[in-house]
Order: C-alpha cells, then sequence, then structure tokens
C-alpha cells in the first residue's frame, strides 16, 4: 500500500447572507461547496454548515458571538483548513485565521485550486497559473491599503514592510509577463491545431452542462470511452473529443467540455474559456442537464447566460438533454417524458440506464441532417485541392465539367461552409 499521505481536515462554511439576492437556497450552495471541496485531493471534509448572517462584518465577516461559536466546533473536530463558500477580503481572511488558528479558503482561491489540479492542456495550465498570480496579487495589494501594521515597519511610507510587497508584486508582475508570452505561444499552436481539426471531415456536436450534470457519462455511453466520470467536479477541466459514430446516424467528433458553475470567479473567466472553444465552433450543442436537481432550471439558466457571454453563436443548434431521469419519482418521469415530447428539442434520459438515448441519437443525426443547405460552386481545373476536399467531407451530391472548370451541387453545413472559404 501506498505510503498515507497526511489529509488535510477541512470545514466548509456558507455565510447566508440574508438581505442579499442570493438566488440560491442555501442547502443547495452549501451542497455544492461542499461537492467542490471534495474534488480536492488530500481533503477530508469532516463537515459544513451555513451560517445565516444579516450582514458581513468588514473586519471579521462573522459577529464575535458567531466566531466563538464556530471556534468551538473547529477545535472539537481538528480543523486545519475552513473553505468559505464566498468572498473574503484579505483582512477579514487574516483575522479569522488568527482567531480560529486555520488556514482558510474563499471561493475563488478554491476554485483556483481545483483548476490548477485539473487542467491538463498547456493553455489550461498557464491560464491557471495566471489566474491564480492575479489573485495573490490583488490580495497584497489589498493587504497593505488594509493593514495599520506591516511586518517591521515602522509606520513611514516606504518602510520595510512596504519594500517587502513592492518586491513581492513585482516579481509577480514578472512572472506575468512571463506567463502571457508562453500563453501567447501556445495559443498560437493552438490555433494551427484548430484549423487542422476544422478539417476533420465529420460535424462536431459539444456537451456542455452545468457541473456534475452527466456530461462524461453521457460522452461514455456514445463513445464507449472511460473519460472519468466519477462523482467529482470538473473531472473533465479540458475538452476531451473523440470521433464516434451515432448509431444508425452520422459519424461526428464528440466533445466533452469543463462543467459550468454559478459565480465564476472573474479571474477564472479566461482559463474557463481557453477550455471552451470547441463549442464556438460546434454544429451542434448538447446541454445537459441534471432534471432531477431541485435547482436544475437556475442552472439551466446559467449555462445559457454564460454560453452568451462568451460568444456562442445563437443560430447555432440546440438540443437540452434532461438528465437523471432514472432519479426521479415515477409519477415526475412521466411527467418530464411528457414535457419532453412536445419539444424536438428536449429529451428526457438517463445516461446511467441508457434510457432514451436511442431518441437522442436520432435527434442528433436528425439535426445535423437538417442544417445541411445545398450549394453551387464552380472550381477552376487548378482547384484539385478543394475538390478533394469537398469529396473526402461527403458533401457532393453532383458534378459535371466543362470547359470552366468542375460545377458542383454540395449539401454542406455552415461550418463546412466557413472552412471551405478558408481553404
Ligand atoms: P463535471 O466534470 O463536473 O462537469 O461533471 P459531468 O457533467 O461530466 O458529470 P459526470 O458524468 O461525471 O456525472 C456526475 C455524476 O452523476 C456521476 O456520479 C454519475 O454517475 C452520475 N450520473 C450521470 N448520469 C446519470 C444518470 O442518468 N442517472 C443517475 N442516477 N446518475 C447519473
Amino acid at each position: 500500500m501506498e505510503h498515507d499521505r497526511p489529509v488535510t481536515r477541512a470545514w466548509v462554511l456558507h455565510p447566508d447572507i440574508t438581505g442579499s439576492d442570493q438566488r440560491r437556497e442555501a442547502v443547495h450552495a452549501l451542497e455544492e461547496a461542499v461537492s467542490l471541496a471534495v474534488a480536492l485531493p488530500d481533503l477530508e471534509v469532516i463537515g459544513s454548515n451555513a451560517v445565516r448572517l444579516p450582514k458581513p462584518h468588514p473586519g471579521m465577516l462573522f459577529g464575535s458571538g458567531k466566531i466563538e461559536e464556530i471556534k468551538a466546533v473547529l477545535k472539537a473536530n481538528e480543523i486545519d483548513l475552513v473553505l468559505i463558500d464566498g468572498p473574503v477580503t484579505p483582512v477579514q481572511q487574516r483575522n479569522l485565521e488568527k482567531a480560529w488558528g486555520v488556514k482558510l479558503l474563499d471561493r475563488t482561491g478554491l476554485i483556483l485550486e481545483i483548476f490548477s489540479d485539473r487542467a491538463r492542456t498547456r493553455e489550461g495550465v498557464l491560464q491557471v497559473e495566471m489566474a491564480a498570480l492575479s489573485y495573490q496579487r490583488t490580495r497584497l495589494v489589498r493587504a497593505w491599503t488594509h493593514l495599520e501594521r506591516q511586518r517591521g515597519g515602522l509606520g513611514f511610507v516606504g518602510g520595510p514592510g512596504e519594500t517587502q510587497i513592492e518586491a513581492d508584486r513585482r516579481a509577480i508582475d514578472d512572472q506575468l509577463v512571463r506567463l502571457r508570452r508562453q500563453l501567447a505561444k501556445v495559443v498560437k499552436t493552438r490555433e494551427l491545431h484548430r484549423k487542422a481539426r476544422a478539417k476533420v471531415p465529420f460535424p462536431i456536436v459539444a456537451l456542455v452542462g452545468y457541473t456534475n450534470a452527466g456530461k462524461s457519462t453521457l460522452f461514455n455511453r456514445v463513445t464507449g470511452a472511460d473519460v472519468m466520470a466519477k462523482d467529482m467536479l470538473f473531472a473533465t477541466l479540458d475538452p476531451t473529443m473523440r470521433a464516434v459514430q451515432i448509431p444508425d446516424g452520422p459519424e461526428v467528433i464528440l466533445s466533452d467540455t469543463v462543467g459550468f458553475i454559478s459565480d465564476l470567479p472573474t479571474e477564472l473567466v479566461a482559463a474557463f474559456r481557453a477550455t471552451l472553444e470547441e463549442v464556438l465552433s460546434a454544429d451542434l450543442i448538447l446541454h445537459v442537464r441534471d432534471i432531477a436537481h431541485p435547482e436544475t432550471d437556475i442552472q439551466a439558466a446559467d449555462v445559457n447566460d454564460i454560453m452568451g457571454s462568451l460568444g456562442v453563436n445563437e443560430a447555432t443548434p440546440q438540443i437540452e438533454v434532461w438528465n437523471k431521469i432514472d432519479l426521479l419519482e415515477p409519477d415526475r418521469q412521466e411527467a418530464m417524458r411528457t414535457r419532453a415530447g412536445r419539444d424536438d428539442a428536449i429529451f428526457a434520459v438517463s445516461a446511467l440506464t441508457g434510457e432514451g438515448l436511442e431518441a437522442l441519437f436520432a435527434a442528433i443525426a436528425g439535426t445535423l441532417d437538417a442544417e445541411r443547405s445545398l450549394a453551387e460552386i464552380t472550381l477552376d481545373f487548378a482547384d484539385g485541392k478543394k475538390r478533394a476536399w469537398l469529396f473526402k467531407e461527403g458533401v457532393v451530391e453532383e458534378e459535371q465539367q466543362d470547359e470552366e472548370g468542375f460545377h458542383l451541387t454540395v449539401r454542406w453545413t455552415a461550418r463546412q461552409a466557413r472552412t471551405f472559404e478558408t481553404l
């Protein structure tokens, strides 16, 4: 057996701010935060609770009574790390760490840890490192603005405290410049790869959805591949692509993407975006939903918001996959099937049992087919390469030849038409 590594004992707190416009119920928000924490390695979530808070206290976040109360719980459970599901200012962090004798991580810090643990492509890793540094940098700056007493500082501007922070900041800035330069290179290479992929002769189908909705499970169902489906959030930070044959349908490229999540910290938007390029160029988007989740509608709205802000083309056809139907009571299952049956673009399925997948596959095939339009193209004799591409794509319906060159009738997707333009 492997040598046991020391495990950090963690406690998750969700500040339930009564006056705020939080849409989510505290219990679901807390549950999601705990799942996020569980996704981190070497960490054991010992317990969790929501804390009602009329108003965040600027210096300590919680009132002094609450702080004592929580301290007792943390002590009794020998907690090393407290995860707070929300923003915590550097001052609050420092004060709470001191009061409780623990390390503390806020929501941004937590998601950063997960992203950095899961990032698999070079670009993903660099984006996460940059996000982490920017986050650290703002904390240094804010720490300087808010703290009265600096380490060793004498209270004058330019004292040793400030010098240290300035030096830390400069080191971070240098590192950020280096990372940005590397990233530019990686993006260039990636662009080349993407162009190569654009020439792939199959339509691209992208799976998107809220974290834990069942994207990887569905992906595996279709591909027979093992893409790490576990009850672990963000099991797929980077898109996984695979050519698959849709049963009784066309061959497609299926692309699995990272799970969406609400309140994504701004520092992380770029890192997240880097993982979603495939969605932007997809021929069909499958929006996978956990229909058994109590907040499934809020999750769906979040996913749609994020897709909108990423610039997903509204013309791209979408199918909603209402997954995990097996988890519902029989009468609710029936209601969902009826509801989905009324809409051509909604399918109630279970990626686990396989229920409903045949109809979904048929719809994928049908949608991709319907998305094809006819076009007439004339090519010079010198355009042999373009002509070969059209045949390789399998889009040519008719061809005639005269002294001008080739006259072709093609039936293709919008993506294929765009790619043809770049040849
Ligand atoms: P992220 O990687 O976090 O974005 O998650 P994901 O959307 O890829 O979810 P994943 O496929 O990893 O599934 C999450 C959990 O839900 C796993 O425990 C799956 O076994 C479970 N699950 C997926 N589909 C179904 C389903 O149809 N029914 C039931 N009961 N469980 C399901």
